[in-house]
């Protein structure tokens, strides 16, 4: 008896059905009521009491074992059935493919980038983890001056200073490397995500994006600062909107200002999102400071420039009256899918 169930257990080790019908033939042959199994039990019961001991415990293993190898032949089969099933029936309705769409973040930034080409912009970028020469020190932020306590940073090594390495605290670190590369004139813009050490809110996150525009040439003026972010208001929230500098401070410019627009929510009239002002403020810009350019190697009595960075988070609550901060990292689907029919 042993022997016969050695001979039908590499039977059933070696048996690979080509189709359900083989395998339904396997079962009737090994498990059904006249099977081979079947009449194994049935010898079984003429064998002397201490074989017994030994074959029993045999040949339930073996019946276990024919068992299990059906199911598992079985389940192959029953999906592939499944499979050409659906591929056969051309009746049955396609399942339906789910189109993305662009974060409300991508798609305010590809228009900001838009309007400012119209200009002669391009588009230049830099790491985000910085040494502190071009983060801070090129930027004319002195060494242990509070200044650089305005943007609370994130240091990866901490040394002296000028040794630091950081995630950069804002994109004026790109102005500084597309500088040192090359020669006036620059037109450039500088997108980019940024850092700081700051608790996450609705209003504060430790990580944004920034568009930072740098303008150097020979003669460049306040006005000529004024009069392109005025054409690039004027195209970001139509025509009408009002714009008003106010004087502010940055190490890096000089002078510097804080411009706001009329609130383009309420159009001047006063409402939540610009606390009753009016007004919003959307940027800082001012005249590169003469140290900024003399740091990268260009004559600052020949050559003069403007730069202004703006918050493209902030520009899109503006633009969509999204009102927390964190609803731009969070992948909300039910968010994110309200921007989905401006695929672009
Ligand atoms: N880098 C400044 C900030 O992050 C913004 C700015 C850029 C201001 C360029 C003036 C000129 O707050």
């Amino acid at each position: 008896m042993q022997s016969k169930i050695d001979l039908y257990t590499s039977e059933i080790q070696g048996f690979t059905p080509e189709n359900a019908d083989e395998l339904e033939r396997f079962r009737i042959k090994f498990l059904g009521t006249k099977g081979i199994i079947k009449d194994l039990f049935e010898e079984f019961k003429g064998v002397s009491a201490e074989e017994k001991r030994v074959l029993g415990k045999v040949l339930n293993q073996f019946k276990q074992f024919a068992e299990q190898r059906y199911s598992a032949l079985k389940e192959g089969f029953g999906s592939q059935e499944k499979d050409q099933q659906s591929s056969e029936d051309l009746t049955l309705p396609g399942s339906g493919m789910e189109i993305g769409g662009r974060h409300p973040l991508s798609l305010v930034r590809k228009e900001i980038l838009e309007i400012f080409k119209r200009l002669g912009f391009v588009v230049a970028e830099g790491p985000e983890i910085e040494d502190d020469w071009h983060n801070f020190s090129a930027l004319n932020f002195p060494e242990e001056h509070p200044a650089r306590d305005m943007q609370d940073t994130f240091f990866i090594k901490k040394n002296s200073g000028r040794d630091d390495i950081a995630l950069r605290t804002h994109t004026s670190s790109v102005q500084v490397r597309l500088m040192e590369q090359g020669k006036p004139p620059f037109r450039a813009l500088m997108p980019g995500r940024v850092y700081r050490n700051e608790a996450i809110s609705a209003r504060a996150h430790c990580f944004f994006h920034q568009i930072e525009g740098l303008y150097v040439d020979e003669k460049v003026s306040f006005a000529d600062l004024k009069q392109t972010l005025y054409y690039f208001v004027q195209e970001l929230y139509g025509e009408g909107t009002k714009v008003r500098f106010r004087p502010s401070f940055f190490p890096f410019t000089e002078p510097s200002a804080e411009m706001d627009i009329s609130c383009s929510i309420c159009k001047g009239e006063g409402c939540q999102m610009c606390k009753q002002s009016g007004w919003v403020e959307i940027l800082g810009c001012g005249m590169i400071d003469p140290n900024v350019l003399e740091n990268v190697g260009i004559d600052s009595k020949k050559y003069s420039g403007f730069a202004f960075g703006m918050g493209i988070e902030r520009i899109t609550n503006l633009k969509y009256q999204i009102k927390d901060l964190r609803l731009f990292s969070e992948n909300d689907i039910r968010f994110l899918k309200q921007f989905q029919s401006e695929i672009v």
